[in-house]
């Protein structure tokens, strides 16, 4: 099993950091490279197509739970919050967050990919004209200088849907949870967890019929191809996700099809028929498990919403000051 985490803090001097990190990570056994590398422009078209399809319930089953709970969380959250996302996707689930609040003062979006950033504050500035809009480019998994406090802002709250803290590793998310407990003394984070359930439903959620999921797994590959001059056989190698029961968690991989060698840039890489590159981990939770691990990095759980089935869970979680 790994014990590598796939989705870590970045070192500081970079070559070309997808370059060297795919290079260092193909070198491994067993192979793996950070999920981080699947948003370029046709990686977040097709994650936006993956949280339309069918068999992908956490989006649709999070915006539910948004929806129908909208007043007890902008009760919990209070009046002239300032909220903080840690990756802006799709602006979807803030909107409906901000349409929730009372007088929201400021949005302070993060995000690694500066063009997509600006796009959506851009949006939002239309939408809600007397909201402060302060996005920063930055990675988020590693502390963010804020803007000072305003006197008259309520609680500095941070939004985290998506069950994004289960593509950390166990030991990454709790050093995350601690890193933002920190930065949101005296407010909360309010957070989107995926729950443990039926594995048939959480295979076909990664496993969706349109091949969508395999399309964005193997654009890491065509990725590299396009930016590093790779010459990976796309088709060559499967999309292979599964649900590993023991350790709560979806894992992606790309599977060689055949024996075969690969060069990227004046690197070979051999690849024996079988042999997989590790692209993702989708850790799943239960309410308790992920409430204990809250705890320790320094959180008071004080609520959590969940849709009928208890597929989703959508928690608010207190930083004490
Ligand atoms: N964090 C979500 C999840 O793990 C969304 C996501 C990230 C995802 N990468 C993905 C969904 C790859 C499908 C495939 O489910």
């Amino acid at each position: 099993m790994n014990t590598v985490p796939l989705f870590q803090a970045l070192p500081d001097n970079e070559c070309d950091e997808f370059a060297c990190e795919l290079s260092e990570g193909l070198r491994m056994k067993p192979r793996q490279v950070s999920p981080k590398f699947f948003y370029d422009a046709a990686g977040s078209v097709l994650f936006d197509r993956i949280c339309e399809l069918p068999e992908y319930y956490p989006t649709r089953t999070e915006i539910g739970i948004l929806t129908t709970h909208a007043a007890d969380i902008a009760a919990s959250i209070g009046p002239n919050a300032e909220i903080v996302e840690f990756g802006a996707g799709s602006s979807r689930k803030v909107r409906l967050l901000l349409d929730a609040l009372h007088r929201p003062q400021r949005f302070v979006p993060i995000d690694i990919s500066g063009e997509h950033l600006h796009a959506s504050a851009d949006v939002l500035r239309e939408a809600y004209p007397a909201l402060e809009i302060r996005p920063i480019v930055a990675d988020f998994t590693r502390p963010v200088a804020l803007p000072p406090r305003m006197p008259g802002h309520g609680a500095r709250v941070g939004f985290f849907p998506g069950s994004s803290i289960g593509n950390f590793d166990p030991h990454e998310a709790r050093r995350f949870l601690r890193q933002v407990a920190n930065q949101l003394r005296g407010g909360g984070l309010l957070i989107g967890t995926d729950l443990i359930k039926e594995p048939a439903i959480l295979h076909a959620a990664y496993n969706d019929a349109a091949g969508v999921t395999a399309a964005f797994n193997r654009n890491l590959l065509v990725r590299a191809n396009r930016e590093l001059g790779a010459d990976f056989e796309v088709d060559d190698f499967a999309h292979y996700a599964f649900y590993n029961a023991p350790l709560q968690r979806i894992e992606m991989h790309l599977v060689s099809h055949r024996s075969q060698e690969v060069h990227i840039g004046d690197e070979t890489f051999h690849f024996s028929e079988g042999d997989s590159i590790h692209t993702e981990n989708s850790y799943k939770f239960t309410v308790e498990g992920f409430h204990a691990m809250a705890v320790e990095a320094g959180f008071r759980p004080a609520a959590t919403w969940c849709d009928g089935q208890r597929w989703f869970g959508l928690h608010w979680l207190e930083a004490p000051a």
